[in-house]
């Protein structure tokens, strides 16, 4: 064995990470990626040339644990305005990409064999900092108002029974990924109050927050809290562009401290720097607005496709804003050997089992209507469809 196996020691139990194989397919429902026509490449290099032109040569130097300090400032204006959270510098840590989060936090909280709750299904991306870390991952389900309360009440008294408390609870509240699911107000108020009756802490990823077409904005569980006991992250990647590499933190003054003690790399200058630029006279907001647009019809064109091709019994999910919709099928139909199916005539999905961290979900599916080419959604929720039915037969 080399000596980079023996020298891993318990971390070279770490899962592997399989990376999913949607890039070779024509039709690819697989990816929570943005759409090639809401990536804005024109303003960004408008915004990328300015700042080059204007800001000396500090945007191409090391950036601090934040990156651009004015950035800092845009994001708290943002923040305040459109999330209705009040920050001050000392609760925000900018960080590449929210992933970076999940990553820190998990650096900063985990030993092998402590206790998350995370949502069933969610987002593995997520999940995978968990395995990494060595957690032992309570899953609690979802009903149509979030996560399940009296499940997750039931969790935890057993965990405090076996001397246990959840180092935190991962909640995505806004358009899960994948289930698509909105949390209801009071549903976020028993979250909240279930974390400080048992002593732990929420983590709230609000990646889709800004990405809201149907239905009025919810408080978020961090303005809910009072800023206690809750620490919220929340990205670039879906409203400016994932290669940006944008996300951030807030959260107690303390814990952002220790996260940037952590953080040992800086946040990208450049990057950071452009995107406030880009903020500069609405340039955001009129983003937001047109790939709320954009998203609400891709959605509206996946809902009707789904109901124009699929077989009685499958079910999904009416998403009001976010990328997925999220589908169940009978249970003759395993998604694992559907996607087998549809991927030899180009079309790939994401099949459930990847959504939950025990293997569960067969017969589940996340379909990402954000990605696709709009007028071939169609085409490829046909063939999706016509490969269930042959499962059926
Ligand atoms: C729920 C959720 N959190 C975090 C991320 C990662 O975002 P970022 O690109 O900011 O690392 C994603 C991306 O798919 C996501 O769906």
């Amino acid at each position: 064995m080399s000596n980079f196996m023996n020298l891993l020691g318990a971390k070279g139990r770490a899962a592997s990470s399989p990376r999913l194989a949607g890039a070779a397919y024509e039709l690819t429902f697989s990816y929570g990626y943005p759409a090639v026509e809401n990536l804005p490449s024109e303003a960004i290099a408008q915004a990328a040339s300015k700042v080059l032109r204007e800001r000396g040569e500090l945007p191409l130097q090391y950036g601090g644990a934040s990156g651009a300090p004015q950035f800092v400032e845009t994001l708290l204006n943002k923040l305040k305005r459109d999330q209705g959270i009040n920050a001050k510098r000392e609760n925000v840590l900018v960080t590449n990409g929210s992933m970076q989060v999940l990553g820190l936090l998990g650096e900063m909280f985990l030993d092998p064999g402590d206790t998350v709750i995370i949502e069933a299904p969610t987002f593995l991306g997520a999940v995978r900092v968990l395995i990494n870390g060595g957690a032992n991952i309570v899953g609690v389900g979802l009903d149509d108002e979030g996560i399940n309360a009296v499940e997750l009440r039931t969790r935890l008294e057993a965990l405090r029974s076996s001397g246990r408390t959840p180092k935190y609870i991962y909640i995505i509240p806004n358009f899960q990924n994948p289930a698509g699911i909105c949390m209801s107000l009071p549903r976020r108020m028993e979250v909240i109050a279930l974390a400080r009756e048992f002593g732990t802490l929420i983590v709230e990823d609000d990646a889709y927050f800004d990405l809201r077409f149907e239905g009025k904005k919810l408080p978020t569980m961090y303005e809910l809290s009072g800023g206690r006991d809750v620490v919220y992250a929340g990205t670039f990647s879906k409203t400016l562009a994932p290669a940006m590499r944008l996300g951030w933190a807030v959260g107690e003054p303390e814990l952002i401290s220790r996260m940037s003690t952590i953080k040992v790399d800086g946040t990208g200058a450049f990057s950071t720097n452009i995107a406030d630029e880009f903020c500069k006279d609405e340039g955001l907001e009129k983003n937001i607005a047109k790939l709320r647009a954009n998203y609400a019809q891709r959605a509206e064109v996946m809902l009707d496709a789904l109901t124009e091709y699929m077989p009685p019994g499958v079910s999904w999910s009416k998403p009001s804003g976010g990328f997925f919709v999220w589908l169940t099928f009978p249970a003759s139909v395993d998604t694992e050997e559907l996607v087998e199916l549809t991927r030899k005539q180009g079309v790939d999905f994401l099949p459930g089992t990847r959504c939950f961290a025990d293997g569960s979900g067969r017969q589940n599916a996340r379909m990402a209507f954000s990605y696709v080419p709009m007028d071939r959604i169609p085409e490829g929720i046909r063939v999706i469809a016509e490969c269930t039915r042959q499962l059926l037969r």
